[in-house]
């Protein structure tokens, strides 16, 4: 539409030149000059303005079906996170007064699957997913690694998050390691995630905070560990038997504790979402999914060598993978590089 629009103006402005050279008889040769420029310039800014991210459904446009289907087929071994993230997130966006915004907490161990799982919501939501300017991202430890600083940060963090949602209401925050926030933040971030309707003439309602964590990570593997010596399938865990892990005992630790005590005794979360350790046939799907991903052929051998290169606890048994598809990419630079 932008595009049309100046055209339209390029047009008008053509004509009006022209009628002056018309009536003035200006010098032909710098008419035509003049004239060229002048459409050349408000073309290429019209150009510019097309392909320029704007906060409207050109850009912005949830697809349900490809986060269904990104859930079923890349995210493995999840069958609580892939269930509750789907009902979470295409409920919110299928409402279109919520009372506040979406917030979830993404908990497990590393490399099960939380960072990648906010990348597919991120994905199914803006047309330039991750490097969408809508998405914001923090890392707790890289970007406010300094304790003595916290009021500074978070008089930079509020500034931020106010422009970003006044300039596009459909926003992401993801704040990654949100177990080692600064409780001054945790505060800091705690009135935009609340049911107001505005805070300072801004309304958060739209948009989406995720945060994650390796908060209750033990607890989530013990209860899959459980299953695993009962002899039963993990499929069979349902979300009540990780419910004590995910809510009070986590919050033990005092930087956690204040993160209980301040977000979610006051039911800020909507959802919290458990990721299970991940078993050593998920590892192998990892990597046969990077492999594709890379455009190489699967090669069983190549899978198992990398799969088999992971380590796995407990010590004896070998059940669940340490870091769980997290450095998988790695191991398969190192071995396609031989
Ligand atoms: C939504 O996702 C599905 C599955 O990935 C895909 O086939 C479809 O083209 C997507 N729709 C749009 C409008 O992008
Ligand atoms: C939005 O957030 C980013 C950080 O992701 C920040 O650099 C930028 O200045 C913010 N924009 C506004 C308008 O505040």
């Amino acid at each position: 539409m932008r595009l049309k629009g100046g055209v339209t103006e390029a047009a008008a402005l053509l004509f009006l030149v022209l009628r002056l050279d018309v009536s003035y008889a200006f010098e032909p040769i710098t008419t035509t000059v003049v004239l060229g420029g002048l459409g050349a310039s408000l073309l290429w800014g019209s150009v510019q303005n097309y392909f320029r991210e704007g906060c409207n459904a050109k850009w912005i446009e949830f697809n349900g079906t490809g986060l269904k289907v990104d859930l079923e087929e890349k995210l493995f071994g999840q069958h609580l996170a892939s269930r509750v993230i789907l009902k979470a997130v295409t409920g919110f966006l299928s409402h279109e007064n919520p009372k506040k915004p979406l917030v979830l907490s993404l908990h497990g161990w590393s490399g099960t699957g939380k960072n990648y799982v906010s990348q597919m919501i991120a994905n199914n939501l803006y047309r330039k997913g991750m490097r969408s300017g809508f998405v914001h991202q923090f890392i707790a430890t890289a970007h406010f690694p300094h304790a003595e600083n916290v009021d500074v940060y978070k008089e930079q963090l509020q500034q931020w998050i106010k422009g970003n949602v006044s300039s596009c209401p459909r926003s992401l925050f993801i704040f990654d390691e949100m177990d080692k926030l600064h409780p001054g933040l945790i505060d800091g971030i705690k009135p935009y995630l609340d049911y107001y309707e505005h805070v300072d003439g801004v309304s958060y309602r739209q948009a989406i905070f995720i945060f994650l964590s390796n908060a209750g990570g033990e607890k989530i593997n013990k209860v899959a560990l459980d299953f695993w010596n009962d002899g039963r399938q993990r499929e069979e865990i349902q979300l009540s038997d990780l419910e004590a892990a995910v809510s009070l005992d986590v919050f033990n630790s005092k930087q956690s504790g204040f993160w209980h005590t301040s977000i979610i005794d006051k039911n800020l979360v909507d959802f919290f979402v458990p990721f299970l350790p991940l078993e050593y046939k998920h590892v192998q799907k990892c990597v046969r999914e990077e492999l594709k991903v890379r455009g190489k052929a699967v090669n069983e051998d190549t899978v198992s060598v990398v799969a088999k290169e992971m380590t796995y606890f407990p010590k004896q048994e070998r059940v669940f993978s340490d870091k769980g598809c997290k450095i998988v990419e790695k191991k398969l630079d190192y071995y396609l590089e031989d």
